[in-house]
This record gives C-alpha cells, structure tokens and sequence, in this order.
C-alpha cells in the first residue's frame, strides 16, 4: 500500500447498549485518525453492516462523547443477524447476510472492523471473521457475563447505579422499618446484584449463581430483627431462579426475540410480607442501569479498549478480541471468549467477603431459624402465583447482546 493511499476503519455497536459506547466510539477514531486512518460508523450495529449504512466518524463528531451514555451509531438486539439461542448454543448467520457484509466491506474498502459487543454480537463477529471478514472485537455488556476478560465496559456504571439506588432504599427502608427489595440486571450472571450488593450494603443477594429459599432468607431477615435492625436490604437479579428452578419472566409467550426477564423482586417482596407479617416494598431498576453517562472507571476502560482495538487492526491481528486483566489490557481469540459466559464463582473472593459480612444468599440458615419446618409452606411458585414463570434454557432466543 502506497503512502497516501487512505486506509479505513469500520465501527460498530451491537446488542443492547450500555454506558461507555461512546468512549470507546471515541477513542478508537481519535487513534485511528492519528495513524491516518477514515473512519466510518455503521449504523445500528450488523443491520447497518449489511444495508452499508454509514457515517463518517471524524475528530469533530466524536467530540465531548466521552461522558455521553447510549451510543451515536446506534445499536439493535435483534433484527436479521442473531448468533446464539440461548447461553450455550449458537446460530449461523445466514449465509447470504454474510456474503452482504462481504460485498460491502469490499466496496466500502474496509481494512478492518471494530464490532463492540457482548456474547451475541461477538459470536457475530466471529462468523464474519471466519468467513474473511477482518474483525476485532470490543467487549461490551452491563451484565459483565463475556468470558475471558475481568471486566466488560458499562458493568461499572451499572454498578454505580444500583449501589447508588441502595443507598437511597437504605434510608427510607430505615425510616419505615420495611424491607426493601431491589431488582438488579443480570440475566445468566448475578455480578450486577453482587457487586451493588457489597457497594451499597445489601443484606441479602439473591443471584442466578447460588439456589436459594425464603426460609433462609426469612432467618436473615428474623435475625437482624434480634439484633435491633428492623429494615433489610434485598438485591435481586433479574435471573436469580426461585426456589424450584424457575426464572421469571414478564413475556414468555414472546418467540420472536429472547425472553424477557422480570418480576422476581415482587415475588421475593410479597412473599416475605406473608411470612414475616412485615412490610414490603419492591424497586425495579430496569433500564436506568444502562442509561446515562459512564462512570469514570468506565470511561478509562473502555478508552483503552477503543485504543487498543486500533493496535489490534494495526498489527492485523484479526479474530482477536481486547481484554482487561488487571493491570494489563490484552487481546485473545474472539473464539476463546465467547465459549464460555463469565459467571459468579460462589467460592470467589467477593462472595466470601460478603459472607465475612453476614449476607446472605439464602443458601444457608446459619442464622438462628425460629421457623418450625411443618409451617413451611412448599407449594411451588407457579401454583403460588400467577405470573409466567419459564425456564431459559426452553425459550427462544432471538435478540442478543
Ligand atoms: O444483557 C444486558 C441486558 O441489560 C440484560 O441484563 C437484560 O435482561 C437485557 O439486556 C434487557 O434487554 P432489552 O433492553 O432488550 O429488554
């Protein structure tokens, strides 16, 4: 390649968006054009990919994104491009979407691909690079569940936002002497409530991770009472399954994207107040965790991602995929990455500290049980309530991260 001939640097956000997009939007064409690369956004992630729609991403445009959340490409969790069904299964895309990204990439000249992305989007990327599509991969999800690397970029800000929602509950909670339950994201992965969990002081963390029972959790409750602290702090994932296995879901009718997870809080908040005589409240925190502006945490790493992801395209090392594994940031086979999700290790560090603690995950009544077995109820939930209860492993997945 001669001197002046330009070289070009696609971009592109999939799956559902989190805090940090635009920083790494950012910093990837600020060091791209700095090697003197054009670079280009596709909009609305794969789908832009494959319809060549594009803009040009200049020094000024990515101006002051830094702190912005969503992203200015746009992103789509679903549409005609979906590489898993479930967790532990993947999909091909279909040959002529690929053979569309080929043809445009050729035309639009496209020396390499940044696809930003959690495990659904980079099982995207990974078949496009197989098919000679020279991608790199950037991981992204609020629910910090991609292999192969410590931390996702936007976990942190979710972080932020549920600790931050913990400290306000803790003193209404106080006040009221009530129990207050909040409802966290992380669909397979209970990193979200755990982490928020030990930032903001939760009581009792209730994730996918870990089986749990309102007995347990009911001890915990009863204990703090003996103790004088009349107000508990719930957190629960989204994900966490009842007692029985169940996941609880608000649209498992739903077979044309992946199912929606939701309403496990009210469950957990209404069936202490059965039991406990007590008074209940329940927060769903929902999309606010992945809305607004990153955390500075977030904002460095997913520089550094942006930064690095360039350094990748730079020495052709497509396939790969940039990393964070403290203090250093890294690349590995996009492959490698998306093989496995990354969940909670119930034996790991920040459980035990939690633990050391006095949480509780409701797996255990080390805690004096005032509760005669006979009056434990057992029915099972979805007797008990009527709300939709499915499990995730038979659902249809369609949207992805
Ligand atoms: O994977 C990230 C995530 O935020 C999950 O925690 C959540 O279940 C899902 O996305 C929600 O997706 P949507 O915005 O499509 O409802």
């Amino acid at each position: 390649m001669s001197q002046n001939q330009r070289r070009r640097i696609g971009i592109l956000t999939g799956g559902g968006d989190c805090p940090g997009l635009n920083a790494v939007i950012r910093a990837a064409t600020k060091s791209a054009i700095y090697l003197g690369y054009e670079v280009v956004g596709f909009r609305k992630g794969y789908e832009g990919l494959a319809d060549a729609d594009v803009m040009e991403l200049t020094l000024e445009n990515t101006a002051s994104i830094l702190d912005e959340g969503g992203t200015i490409l746009g992103s789509t969790n679903r549409g005609r491009f979906s590489a898993k069904v479930g967790h532990d299964e993947s999909r091909k895309v279909a040959p002529e979407l690929i053979q569309l990204v080929q043809k445009n990439v050729e035309e639009l000249a496209i020396d390499g691909l940044i696809c930003i992305g959690g495990d659904g989007s980079l099982s995207i990327a990974q078949q496009l690079f197989e098919s000679g599509v020279p991608c790199v991969g950037v991981p992204k999800t609020i629910d910090n569940d991609l292999g192969c690397t410590a931390f996702t970029f936007g976990f942190d800000s979710a972080v932020a936002c549920a600790a931050n929602a913990l400290d306000r509950l803790h003193t209404t909670a106080a006040s009221h002497e009530r129990l207050m339950v909040l409802e966290v994201m992380g669909r397979h992965a209970g990193w979200i409530a755990l982490h928020a969990g030990l930032a903001g002081g939760g009581d009792v963390i209730l994730i996918p991770e870990i089986d749990w029972n309102f007995e347990n959790v009911c001890a915990k409750v009863l204990q703090r009472k003996q103790m004088g602290k009349l107000f508990t702090l719930v957190v629960v994932a989204e994900g966490a399954k009842l007692p029985g296995g169940g996941l609880v879901t608000l649209d498992p009718e739903n077979k044309n994207r992946q199912t929606r997870l939701g309403g496990i809080g009210q469950i957990v908040a209404d069936e202490i107040a059965a039991r406990l005589a007590t008074e209940t409240r329940c927060v769903v925190l929902g999309h606010l965790q992945r809305g607004g502006q990153p955390t500075y945490f977030d904002r460095c790493l997913s520089t550094q991602y942006g930064a690095h992801a360039i350094r990748l395209i730079e020495e052709r090392r497509f396939g790969e995929m940039v990393l964070y594994a403290p203090p250093e940031i890294g690349s590995i086979a996009i492959s490698e990455a998306v093989k496995q999700l990354s969940k909670v290790d119930p034996n790991g560090a920040a459980v035990e500290a939690a633990r050391a603690m006095a949480v509780s995950f409701g797996d255990t009544a080390d805690y004096h049980n005032p509760f005669p077995q006979s009056q434990v109820e057992s029915k099972t939930f979805a007797e008990q309530y009527n709300v939709p209860i499915s499990a995730l492993s038979t659902s249809t997945f369609e949207d992805f991260d």
